[in-house]
């Protein structure tokens, strides 16, 4: 067993961005922060030293923590934060997974500066299922940067979406890339000129630099097929041959437009697990449990604000309020009064989700609930999307579990027919998935791992209004089959 260790201080540094000076939460002084390098198998032990006045976890998204859910870092769903002053090692196994991924602060809105990547190698003398590149380039979507290349060279690009609130189209003019990874899963290649990736999404590509020796346009493009009011501003980036000079002209193609909502479907439509003897997608054919989430938004009423209203985001009407204390400790002492297992508490209403019906989304509840399921059981959600307030894709992220994600789908799901769509075979498995906008996903995984789960949108103004909920699954009945017992330093609240 080969130790990562790293031991990253959280700091405050000012940064310069479109000539605006401000002090930003770092790690190590850097943005984005430090990548991780680990092969699979590795035991990966990370101190995190709070040195700023605000309270701090860090969350290995992707990673699926088996057994380790201390170390899984959502603010009181895991742990309670690392207090000012203090630190808090996370200690976890990457079991069965490589590729790329993502780490971030996992309270408040702290992940828009205290972000980095997740790099985990194949074990040692394991090949990719690809030919070998020749060079490996981390991108992360959240600043501008130049990528040097040598004519006749390949280069693995690990692209990673860290932007809050954005999903992404991702290009480079006159070039096409071929798709050989998605959230550390391998999938079967595909050749595309466009790549979409969602907030805590991931997607590895080639990039052959076979084209005219010269400066190419990189664009990280905002995709959001109703566009309102929406931050719809280009990043841009060089492709830059080696030997051209600087003062050569950029080849530039126009990134998508916003709401390029083909371009994105047949992206999503074009990814598959690998699914080979090595890298078997082991859908679960039978499922113990299944659920329809309606996600929708709404306005509540509020005393305090001005407007009388609030907006609000729910799963079947519930909008969840987190805890005081985190869902993980109460649950492995038995503390009381923290949360219920009723999760969603009443079934969700049914009328046409995705018509003209704002109204229906009055009277949201709020509550502190989980759903229970047994160590082993399956699951199925269907997400179905409404067009409450703003129809708009929600990037689902699940902890602890890849689910795979079996089916997508148009309007209002249909319990009868819609089934008959799901791909069984080889479906794309991943960590984090877009319920459509007026339209629904369907996503099925194994509660092969003790603990307590967050699923929320991955758009951090959402979750803040309340678009999440947790699994709580319990333990087998082997030892190796329970929760760890928790760290000696665990914070407390
Ligand atoms: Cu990347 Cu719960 O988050």
């Amino acid at each position: 067993v080969v130790l990562a260790c790293l031991f990253p201080t959280v700091v405050t540094k000012s940064v310069t961005r479109l000539c605006t000076t401000k002090p930003i939460v770092t790690v190590n002084g850097k943005f984005p922060g430090p990548t991780l390098y680990a092969r699979e198998d590795d035991n990966v032990i990370v101190e995190v030293i709070n040195n700023v006045q605000y309270n701090v976890t860090i969350h290995w998204h992707g990673i699926k923590q088996v057994r380790t859910g201390w170390a899984d870092g959502p603010a009181y769903i895991t742990q309670c934060p690392i207090p000012p002053g203090q630190s808090y090692v996370y200690n976890f196994t990457i079991t069965k997974q490589r590729g790329t991924l993502l780490w971030h602060a996992h309270v408040l809105w702290l992940r828009a500066t205290v972000h980095g990547a997740i790099v985990v190698l194949p074990k040692l003398n394991v090949p990719y299922p690809f030919q070998a590149p020749d060079k490996e380039v981390v991108i992360i979507l959240d600043g501008s940067y130049l990528l040097r290349v040598l004519t006749g060279q390949k280069y693995l690009l690990r692209i990673i979406n860290a932007a809050l609130n954005e999903e992404l189209f991702f290009r480079i003019s006159g070039h096409r890339l071929t798709v050989v990874e998605a959230d550390a899963i391998y999938t079967k290649p595909f050749e595309t000129d466009t790549i979409l990736v969602g907030p805590g999404q991931t997607t590895n590509a080639i990039l052959s630099a076979d084209r005219p020796a010269g400066r190419y346009m990189i664009t990280a493009s905002t995709f959001l097929d109703t566009p309102i009011a929406v931050d719809n501003v280009t990043a841009t980036a060089i492709l830059h041959y080696t030997g051209s000079l600087s003062t050569d002209a950029v080849t530039f193609s126009n990134p998508p437009p916003v709401n390029a909502t083909a371009v994105a479907s047949s992206f999503i439509d074009s990814l598959r697990s690998m699914n080979s003897p090595e890298y078997p997608a082991t859908v679960p054919e039978t499922v113990d449990h299944s659920l329809l989430f309606v996600v929708g938004m709404g306005v509540n009423p509020c005393n305090a604000c001005s407007s009388g209203i609030k907006v609000v985001a729910d799963i079947n009407n519930v909008s969840f309020v987190l805890p005081s204390v985190a869902l993980l400790q109460a649950h492995y002492y038995n503390v009381s009064g923290v949360f219920t297992d009723d999760f969603p508490g009443r079934p969700p209403t049914r009328f046409d989700y995705t018509g003209n019906n704002t109204a229906a989304a009055l009277g949201t509840t709020t509550g502190t609930k989980v759903y229970r399921v047994k160590y082993n059981e399956t699951v199925q959600v269907v997400l179905q999307g409404t067009t409450f307030i703003a129809p708009e894709n929600h990037p689902f992220h699940l902890h602890g579990f890849n689910f795979f994600a079996v089916a997508r789908g148009i309007g209002n799901y249909d319990p009868e027919e819609s089934p008959e769509t799901f791909n069984l075979v080889d479906p794309i498995e991943r960590n984090t998935a877009a319920v459509p906008s007026g339209g629904w996903i369907a996503i099925r995984f194994r509660a092969d791992n003790p603990g307590v789960w967050f699923m929320h949108c991955h758009l951090e103004v959402h979750t803040t209004w309340g678009l999440k909920m947790a699994f709580l699954v319990e333990n087998g009945e082997d030892p190796d089959q329970s929760l760890m017992p928790p760290p000696n330093d665990l914070p407390t609240c």
